[in-house]
């Protein structure tokens, strides 16, 4: 996919909204997460890469303290302007809470700001579609903030306060794999990273036949008001039962054999479920990882399959839409695996298809699901991008 615009008509804009021309230009990835889903939070592994579809935004140092933001993406909401300390959420400042957010988690940590800024953001991440355009915007202001201020944080502390931004001041609970994936993403890179320690390594996506391909069932989704937060405390009460009998931090400690051996302990039966799919899904994870860089793609495949069945069966996260686009897929000669990929609820899939393949694919896919759905979907071949960056 294209930018929605070029640098150069960003830089009119910028002058058209601001009176002046812009000094900095900073670019942030969305996420496509391969396999690992509903696991970060559960103290598990997550296998996400970053893409190069995401967020520019232009900035310049202002000489007072005022903060003044503009989206190209949503240009009638006009230029809003904040005080740049002491900000707390404000509902009619629908997307900037997320860099408001960020402003605010640094100054409790006591990284004030000096000066004000102007800043104009323009992405072409489609929202609420589960590629982390919301953690795409928050990693881009804590890395613009940290280099423009000279805050000196480095990347994983960086990463940490975008999440906190998310959870503490638009009160989202998310887990660290969107924030971590769009400020530590690698091209051509995915990032084996286990949620419990933070420990990361990067596996090469070497795919010399086959390509990522990210389809978006065009339904929105909306994680705050879905049930996000209700899994996560599904979560919890099933972790609060195992305890009981085991000690015990998070449910990716578990190997599947020994939540098999627990699980009668967990009394509601869809917690227990919902734990069911954390613990295995996070097994399927490390395996994946290992077939993959053993070059067993098939093997990657499945797991993948596997991990979609798992997220609609026992996670309840699934929908319609998303069924339909993985039951398409599973059916297509040219795909090694398919399954829905971010929080759920509506968003995408992520699918692995033969490179040859993948006019026939999307041809199937669109006038299946069109047919079927009422609308199409859209299609989005991935490549992978390093994380957060300031651009020459
Ligand atoms: C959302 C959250 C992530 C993660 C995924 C599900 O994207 O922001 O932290 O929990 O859902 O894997």
């Amino acid at each position: 996919m294209e930018a929605l615009t070029s640098l150069d008509s960003m830089q009119l804009s910028f002058k058209e909204h601001f009176g002046r021309e812009s000094e900095y230009t900073f670019f942030s990835p969305g996420r496509v997460n391969l396999i690992g889903e509903h696991t970060d939070y559960n103290g598990g592994h997550v296998f996400p890469c970053a893409i190069s579809l995401g967020t520019w935004a232009l900035a310049a140092r202002r000489s007072d303290d005022r903060l003044r933001f503009f989206s190209m993406n949503l240009p009638r909401m006009g230029v809003l302007e904040f005080p740049a300390r002491g900000l707390v959420y404000r509902p009619d400042a629908s997307w900037a809470n997320y860099l408001l957010g960020v402003v605010r988690m640094l100054e409790d940590a006591g990284y004030v700001l000096q000066t004000g800024f102007d800043v104009q953001l323009c992405g072409n991440l489609p929202s609420g579609a589960g590629l982390s355009s919301s953690a795409s915007i928050e990693v881009l202001m804590a890395v613009l903030l940290n280099e423009l201020c000279g805050f000196g944080l480095d990347r994983i502390t960086l990463v940490k306060l975008a999440q906190k931004a998310e959870n503490e001041f638009v009160g989202m609970n998310c887990g660290i794999m969107d924030q971590f994936a769009v400020g530590m993403g690698k091209k051509d890179c995915a990032i084996l990273l286990d949620c419990n320690t933070l420990q990361y390594r990067y596996s090469p996506l070497d795919l010399p036949e086959a390509a990522i391909v990210i389809v978006n069932t065009n339904k929105r989704h909306s994680l705050t008001s879905s049930g996000y937060n209700d899994r996560r405390r599904d979560c919890e009460l099933a972790l609060a039962d195992l305890q009981k009998v085991r000690p015990l931090q998070a449910l990716g400690e578990l190997t599947p054999a020994e939540f098999d051996r627990l699980a009668g302990q967990i009394t509601n039966p869809v917690a227990r479920r919902r734990a069911r799919h954390a613990v295995y899904e996070n097994a399927r994870t490390l395996e994946a990882v290992e077939a993959l860089e053993a070059a067993d793609l098939a093997k990657f495949g499945r797991l993948m399959d596997a991990s979609h069945v798992s997220l609609r069966d026992d996670y309840e996260v699934s929908c319609r839409e998303l069924d339909l686009l993985a039951e398409l897929a599973w059916k297509h000669p040219g795909v090694i695996g398919a399954r829905m990929t971010g929080g759920g609820f509506g968003g995408c899939t992520v699918n692995l298809v033969q490179k040859a393949a993948i006019p026939d694919f999307e041809q199937v896919l669109r006038e299946e699901y069109t047919k079927n759905i009422g609308y199409a979907p859209s299609f989005y071949v991935a490549s992978i991008a390093d994380g957060a960056a300031r651009l020459a």
